[in-house]
C-alpha cells in the first residue's frame, strides 16, 4: 500500500463504472464536499473513462462538480456523471478508418490524459472490473482510490457494497406483492433476480419476502426436487409457490443463462426464470408465470443503509488521497470503515457460503434449494 505523507493535490477526478446503482450519487456527494473542505477541486468523468478517452465533439468530458452541483442528490438513483460498462480503457471499442472496430489498449493514453488535465489523483467508483482498472490505472503511477459499488454484492475483502440493500428491498417487496397474485390464482410464480455469478439478492430478498425456492448459483439445482418440493405443498394444501432464481443460478451438470459474450465487459444473463418456469409447468402441472426484475433492481433511491455508507465510503476516499494512500479500495468494516489493497478485491469475486446461517436458517424455515 503506497503511502506519502503529504500529497500536494488541488484537482481530483471521481468515475462512475458499469452498471448504476443506487447510492452513486451519494458517494459522488460525499467525495465532493470532504474535497471541498480540503480545499480541493473536482471533477467527474463523463461515462466511465470516456470523457478523457473520447470526449463529445462538442464541450468536455470533465464535468465541474462543485458544492452547489451535488446539492440535494444523495437521495437521488443513478449518476450525475455517468457510466458505462463498454468503455473498459485496455479493451477500448475504437473504429478505425475502414469502418471496423477493434478494442485497444489505452490505458497509458489514459494516464498521459489525467496528466494533461492536471488530475492529482482519481476516486474509481465500481465493481470487480471497474476496480481491476482502476488497480492498473494505479500501477502505472496514478493515485487512485476505490470505492465499493454493485448491488450484486460479490466483492471481496468489504461487508457490504453500497446498492445492495436497496436492490435486496425492492426484491423483497415485489416478491411480497407477487403471493397475493400467486396465491389468488393458485399459480407458480418464478422471479428472476440480478446477481451475476452471486446468489446474495436471491437468497436474502429469497428468504426475507418468504419464497419457498430459492435458486442460486453456488447451489446447482435438480429442476424435479423443484417440482417435488412444489407436489408437497400441493398436498398440504398449499397451492401456490413462490420461487426466485438468481439470473446466474444453473441446473446440476448444466449451464447459466448467457444472453450475450461481449470481449473487454461481463457476459449479460439472463432468461433461467423463463426456463425454470417453462419445466415446473411441464412437471407439476400447474399454471405458472414468470417475471424478471432486471433493471428494476437498479432505480429508485437508496435506502438509509445506502445513503449512509455510500456518503461515509466519499468522505473516506478523500481522506485517503490526503493521507497519501494509492492503490486501495475503501471498504465497510463494521462499525469503521478502512483501507484494503485494491489487488486483493479484484482477486476473486465473494459468493454464498452455501453452508452460511442465511442458508441453514432458510433450511430451516422449509425453504428448497433444488439440491
Ligand atoms: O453487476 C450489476 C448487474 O446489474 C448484474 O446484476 C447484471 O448481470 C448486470 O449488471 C447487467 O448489466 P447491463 O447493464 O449490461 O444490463
Amino acid at each position: 500500500m503506497k503511502r506519502n505523507r503529504k500529497p500536494k493535490i488541488r484537482r481530483i477526478a471521481l468515475s462512475t463504472g458499469g452498471g448504476d446503482a443506487p447510492g452513486l450519487n451519494a458517494v459522488i456527494r460525499g467525495v465532493v464536499m470532504t474535497a471541498h473542505h480540503y480545499g480541493w477541486e473536482c471533477v467527474g468523468i463523463r461515462e466511465g473513462y470516456s470523457g478523457l478517452l473520447d470526449p463529445p465533439k462538442h464541450g468536455s468530458g470533465l464535468m465541474p462538480l462543485t458544492p452547489e452541483r451535488v446539492r440535494g442528490i444523495t437521495h437521488l438513483g443513478g449518476t450525475i456523471i455517468g457510466t458505462t460498462n463498454l468503455g473498459n480503457p485496455l479493451y477500448f471499442p475504437t473504429r478505425l478508418a475502414d469502418g471496423r472496430v477493434v478494442e485497444r489498449d489505452r490505458s497509458s493514453e489514459l494516464v498521459r490524459a489525467f496528466r494533461r488535465a492536471k488530475l492529482d489523483a482519481l476516486v474509481a467508483i465500481g465493481g470487480d472490473g471497474s476496480l481491476a482498472i482502476a488497480n492498473v490505472l494505479a500501477k502505472k503511477g496514478l493515485r487512485v482510490i476505490g470505492v465499493p459499488k454493485t448491488i450484486d454484492n460479490d466483492l471481496s475483502q468489504t461487508a457490504a457494497t453500497f446498492g445492495f440493500d436497496t436492490a435486496v428491498s425492492f426484491a423483497t417487496e415485489c416478491i411480497e406483492r407477487l403471493h397475493t397474485t400467486a396465491a389468488s390464482h393458485r399459480r407458480v410464480i418464478v422471479v428472476e433476480v440480478m446477481g451475476r455469478y452471486a446468489g446474495w439478492i436471491a437468497m436474502n430478498a429469497g428468504v426475507s419476502g418468504d419464497a419457498h425456492v430459492i435458486l442460486i448459483p453456488e447451489i446447482p439445482y435438480r429442476i424435479e426436487r423443484v417440482a417435488e418440493a412444489i407436489r408437497a405443498r400441493e398436498r398440504r394444501g398449499e397451492r401456490y409457490s413462490m420461487v426466485v432464481v438468481a439470473e446466474g443460478a444453473r441446473p446440476k451438470g448444466g449451464h447459466r443463462s448467457i444472453i450475450e459474450k461481449r470481449a473487454g465487459a461481463a457476459e449479460r444473463l439472463g432468461g433461467i426464470g423463463k426456463h425454470v418456469a417453462a419445466e415446473l409447468s411441464a412437471l407439476t402441472g400447474k399454471e405458472t408465470r414468470q417475471i424478471v426484475l432486471g433493471h428494476l433492481l437498479r432505480g429508485g433511491e437508496p435506502t438509509t443503509f445506502d445513503r449512509l455508507i455510500s456518503l461515509r465510503f466519499g468522505g473516506a476516499a478523500v481522506r485517503a488521497i490526503a493521507e497519501g494512500r494509492s492503490g486501495v479500495m475503501v471498504a465497510l468494516a463494521p462499525p469503521k470503515v478502512s483501507y484494503v489493497p485494491l489487488a486483493k478485491v479484484t482477486r476473486k469475486i465473494r459468493n454464498v457460503p452455501p453452508n452460511c446461517d442465511t442458508i441453514r436458517t432458510a433450511r430451516d424455515l422449509g425453504i428448497c434449494f433444488g439440491d
